[in-house]
């Protein structure tokens, strides 16, 4: 299918998730020969300005704790986190992204759990993580986010932590270019369609969702989450690597990404 036309325009839930699976399948490999070197294949790192858990600690001490990975891709991170000793399991829409977290099993001899599964319908029991994250991965391909939210404070215990990164929502408003074309804004802020790749007979082939701060904030309080803190990581002095639309040149002046870190109400760790 030959992508016809990039727009703005609204994609009803289950045409979003159809499209993520189909482009997740499709790029697994291409995507991972492109940024793979730079996720490392046990490495955690949370966002192209290169913060990693091990200097962040977002996800707090995760020996022995339960820590389900959502929109996994192939599991670098959930790789990580069980050389650190954590009970990790990761999840993802992409069987051909799993297939790759499995290659990356074999050849480092390290292997987290792994799941196919939608995060908006997680196959898991009420309550029985101690920690949920993702990043980058299943919010931004959803049209329904509320509906990820749900199930993971549905699976998380009391108290347990939810921390996601994504794009931060000022990002939406400027192009998605690494260099001075991305410095001007040309796309309102308050637009909510996403981002769409449509194939010439109409297929949705690719789309991305954005919420403005408000949005997220206003999801986690309606699924009962509370915020803790609000990371936006700065870009590092030296940090060459470009990826998409971030780059030294833009992440001088405005923040890429932006790290939710949440607890379900009750007694937080
Ligand atoms: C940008 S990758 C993030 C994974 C990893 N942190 C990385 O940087 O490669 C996005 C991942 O989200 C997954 N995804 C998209 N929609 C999803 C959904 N509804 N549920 C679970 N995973 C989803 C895709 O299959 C893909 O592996």
């Amino acid at each position: 299918m030959s992508t016809e036309r990039a727009q703005f325009r609204p994609v009803p839930a289950a045409v979003a998730a159809a499209a993520a699976r189909r482009w997740w399948d499709g790029n697994a490999e291409e995507y991972l020969a492109e940024h793979g070197d730079f996720l490392g294949a046990g490495d955690f790192v949370w966002c192209p300005e290169g913060l990693r858990e091990a200097e962040a600690h977002l996800l707090g001490d995760v020996a022995g704790r339960r820590v389900l990975e959502v929109g996994a891709g192939a599991a670098q991170c959930s790789r990580w986190l069980a050389g650190q000793g954590a009970l990790a399991l990761a999840s993802d829409l992409s069987a051909g992204m799993l297939a790759a977290a499995r290659a990356y099993d074999e050849a480092l001899g390290v292997a987290p759990g792994l799941v196919q599964a939608d995060a908006r319908a997680l196959p898991f029991a009420d309550a029985s993580f101690d920690v949920v994250f993702t990043a980058f991965g299943a919010l931004p391909f959803v049209a329904d986010a509320d509906a990820v939210h749900g199930e993971v404070a549905r699976v998380l215990r009391p108290g347990g932590r939810w921390v996601f990164a994504v794009t931060h929502p000022l990002r939406w408003a400027f192009p998605d270019d690494p260099g001075e074309a991305g410095l001007t804004a040309f796309h309102s802020y308050f637009d909510r369609r996403p981002y769409t790749e449509v194939a010439a007979d109409g297929t949705v082939l690719y789309s991305e969702h954005h919420r403005t701060l408000g949005d997220h904030v206003a999801h986690l309080v309606g699924a009962g989450f509370v915020l803790d803190r609000l990371v936006e990581p700065e870009w590092p002095a030296g940090h060459e690597r470009e990826w998409g639309g971030w780059g030294p040149v833009r992440g001088a002046l405005l923040p890429g990404t932006a790290i939710f870190c949440t607890h379900r109400a009750g007694t937080a760790d």
